[in-house]
Order: structure tokens, then C-alpha cells, then sequence
């Protein structure tokens, strides 16, 4: 690449990210370029998935350990706020126990995260609401466990 396309695209790249600063604000671009834990987990104790009504989807994958989250992790098919709100739904979800994560709610994230511009504040209602599916998700399974074990005790399984 010549020298001239490289500083056009570099003097591009400043404008689009001081833009985004301009409108987002410094924490939400820093989560924007780096989105912690945005990956797939294998086996999640429990496991939310919801497409919002702008057509995006988010999934979110919950591990226990002793009751508490011990890993959590999210996926979105959506905008570059779908990543910050699920990036900080993880990671809000990390140690506390489901009446814990029960609490955090979408105005939770956008305080943390500093606000987003109204038009993407949707954004993370669909996070804490797929929050929310993982951890019933996990407390369902949880309920069953129990029912299947008591069953089994009584007839002797
Ligand atoms: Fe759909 Fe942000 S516009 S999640």
C-alpha cells in the first residue's frame, strides 16, 4: 500500500474512532474495542438467548461454582452497543449468586458503562433481559436436579 492510502486510512480510522468517543464517551469505546469475555461456552449451566425486537440476537452462557458465577460469557449478532452491554452483562454476573444477578438491571449497565444515546439504550435491555434467561435457565435445571434426586431416593433409584 502506498504511503498516501495508508495515511488517508489512518486519518479515517482517528475520525471514526473521535467520533465515537464524541457520541459514546471514552469507556464505552474502550469496551467497544475490546469486549471482554465475547466468545461461546461449551456446556454453560445456564444459557439465555433472545432476539430483540430490532432483530438482533444475544446469547449468554452462565458456569456455576458453588452457587455463584464462576465464568460467563456472550455472543450478539447485533450493533457495536450490543457488545458493550453484553460484555458488561458477563462481566456484572461474574461472582454474585442468580437473586444477585436477579438485581442488575439495564440501567445497571448504562450507569457503569457511563450512558449510551437513547436511540441504543435498547441495547441493553436485550443484555440484562438475556441475563436474566440464563440465570432461570440455570435455576430450572437446578429445580429438576433436585426433583429427579428426590424421586430417585423415594423409589430407590
Ligand atoms: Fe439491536 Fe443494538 S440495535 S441490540
Amino acid at each position: 500500500m502506498s504511503d498516501k492510502l495508508d495515511d488517508f486510512l489512518k486519518e479515517l480510522q482517528d475520525k471514526i474512532y473521535d467520533d465515537t468517543i464524541k457520541d459514546y464517551g471514552q469507556k464505552a469505546f474502550e469496551r467497544w474495542r475490546n469486549p471482554s469475555h465475547m466468545r461461546p461456552m461449551e456446556n454453560p449451566d445456564g444459557y439465555g438467548r433472545i432476539t430483540g425486537p430490532c432483530g438482533d440476537t444475544m446469547e449468554i452462557f452462565l458456569k456455576f461454582e458453588n452457587e455463584s458465577v464462576g465464568a460467563a460469557s456472550f455472543q450478539t449478532t447485533g450493533c457495536g452497543p450490543s457488545m458493550i452491554c453484553g460484555s458488561l452483562a458477563a462481566e456484572l454476573a461474574l461472582g454474585k449468586k442468580p437473586d444477585e444477578i436477579k438485581k442488575i438491571t439495564n440501567e445497571t449497565i448504562l450507569e457503569t458503562v457511563g450512558g449510551l444515546p437513547e436511540d441504543d439504550q435498547h441495547c441493553a435491555l436485550l443484555a440484562v433481559n438475556t441475563l436474566r434467561e440464563a440465570v432461570d435457565h440455570y435455576t430450572k435445571q437446578k429445580i429438576q436436579r433436585i426433583d429427579d434426586t428426590s424421586e430417585d431416593d423415594l423409589y430407590g433409584g
